[in-house]
């Protein structure tokens, strides 16, 4: 059966922009019966970028809880935390030993952290820039490599760590014979980008999001203060560059956004806009996120279920792990 794999790295609290661009379309990839899933905290990944433990395991909580509050199908998915399955981490090793250092050198995310230290000329440019950053995209193939994933939904910030582990993939297989499946991504071009408060791409980096289970007087008071341009009620306006819109679309069905559509045409108040808005997103969300509290409340029931997962993964990693050390010449010497 075809294997797919979908890794959740574990910063900060899931928002409106996650959802709709990635967590609802993989809840619902996850239904499927003709593939197997592998879902997982990339929490290892998390300590890449923060360095404060009670932030980490806030938001392993936190993560855990919104994908099972949403209806993540875990009979059907293989859903784990990274760090339960030290496998991982023995593949990363191995595979880091067949790593070129120069393919590393052209990861984005790690020349950018160099381009920024040397914008100041007396910059030393490894300033900040830890192994961990610099080692991963090893770490993110090793994720995949070890359960064999072929096909991997990402976003389109993630293809280039596609094609190092392909990479990594091919010079290990080259090496020690064809162990290892070679990974492809899968972007899907129709997902959309949500816009944030102020009208740029939703993300945790502009500080303008809005948090997918912020209480509703606090979901309300957040739409109150989207930007909106300074139009009176009756003038007919264009939903197409309009925030509002935009988010409203994302979680409509086709008749409403085309009733809502109509309405712009004939002129909207940007207040009763904001009320449809707020009435929408709330109706919508606030089944999961009372689930969503519920689940904060039991963390051990989480941790039961990922625990549960983490042994169905073991059970790949495990015997896989056992074949790629006997590969690589670490084998009883008896
Ligand atoms: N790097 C991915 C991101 O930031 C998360 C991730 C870690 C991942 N390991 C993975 C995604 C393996 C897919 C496969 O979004």
């Amino acid at each position: 059966m075809e294997i797919t794999l979908t890794g959740i790295t574990t910063t900060g609290t899931p928002h409106l922009g996650n959802y709709v661009g990635a967590i609802l379309p993989a809840i619902e990839a996850s239904r499927r019966h003709d593939v197997q899933s592998f879902y997982f905290l990339a929490d290892y990944h998390a300590l890449i970028k923060c360095q404060d433990p009670a932030q980490v395991h806030r938001s392993r909580l936190e993560v855990a809880a919104t994908w099972l509050a949403l209806g993540l199908d875990i009979d059907n998915v293989i859903f784990y935390a990274q760090s339960d399955i030290p496998e991982i981490l023995e593949l990363t090793w191995i595979i880091t030993c067949v790593t070129a250092k120069g393919l590393m050198n052209r990861a984005h995310a790690y020349k950018a952290a160099v381009a920024e230290n040397l914008a100041d000329p007396d910059g030393d440019p490894d300033k900040g820039v830890t192994m961990g950053l610099f080692s991963y995209p090893i770490l993110m193939a090793a994720d995949i490599l070890m359960f064999k994933a072929r096909k991997i939904p990402v976003g389109r910030d993630q293809i280039q760590h596609l094609e190092m582990a392909r990479d990594i993939a091919a010079r290990f297989n080259h090496l020690y014979g064809e162990h290892f499946v070679l990974p492809e991504a899968v972007v899907d071009e129709k997902t959309a980008v949500l816009v944030g408060l102020d009208g740029r791409k939703m993300s945790k980096s502009y500080g303008n999001t809005i948090p997918l289970f912020e209480p509703e007087k606090s979901l309300r008071k957040l739409i109150m203060r989207i930007k909106t341009n300074s139009l009176p009620p009756e003038a007919p306006k264009d939903p197409e560059t309009c925030t509002l819109f935009q988010i409203y679309q994302a979680f409509a069905r086709a008749e409403e956004t085309a009733a809502i559509r109509a309405r712009y045409a004939q002129g909207i108040g940007w207040g009763e806009m904001k009320q449809i808005l707020f009435e929408h997103l709330n109706s919508r969300l606030s089944e999961p996120r009372q689930r969503y509290h519920e689940l904060l409340q039991t963390p051990d029931h989480i941790e039961r279920i990922l625990k549960q997962g983490a042994q169905r993964a073991r059970e790949h990693s495990a015997p896989f792990l056992a074949e790629l050390r006997r590969a690589v010449g670490i084998r009883p010497l008896g």
